[in-house]
């Protein structure tokens, strides 16, 4: 089964950011962890990147059409994109929130998701390994 895996504005660029917040990994390596842990639970991920939210807006409309499960990391977006709230309530499949740090214990701005109403579930704080953790939840959700 396929799921689509959103990322969101500045995740393209792990190579450059805080690897003490956000963990090791490139994103080219980060895209291969993904990869493998989808295949692992017999899932086909479509792992995607953009800085920009009509894009992930796009993204979002095409998963909802084609009743694909997804698993989102909105990256900053996470916190005032009513936009992408909007399209993400669109879905009928699952929709799991992923985050490599943990905002709840970083900054105020990023103590609010406006993503995680429309979500079945998040999962923050594990570095590269929030995404092993969503897709092992999504698979149990999807069966
Ligand atoms: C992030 C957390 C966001 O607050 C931040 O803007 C990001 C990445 C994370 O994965 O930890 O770009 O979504």
């Amino acid at each position: 089964m396929k799921i689509l895996v959103i990322n969101g504005p500045n995740l393209a660029r792990l190579d450059i950011r805080d690897s003490s917040i956000y963990g090791d990994l490139n994103y080219g390596e980060l895209k291969s962890l993904i990869e493998i842990s989808a295949k692992a639970h017999g899932l086909e991920a479509d792992i995607r990147q953009s800085d920009d939210e009509a894009t992930i807006i796009g993204w979002l409309h095409e998963a909802a059409d084609k009743k694909l499960p997804v698993i989102i990391n909105p990256a900053a977006f996470t916190h005032y994109s009513y936009a992408i709230r909007d399209a993400a309530e669109l879905l009928t499949s699952p929709l799991i929130e992923v985050h490599l740090s943990n905002p709840m214990s970083r900054e105020e701005f990023r103590h609010t998701s406006v993503i995680s109403g429309v979500a079945n579930g998040t999962i923050a704080g594990f570095g590269p390994n929030s995404y092993v953790l969503a897709i092992i939840a999504l698979k149990n959700l999807i069966g």
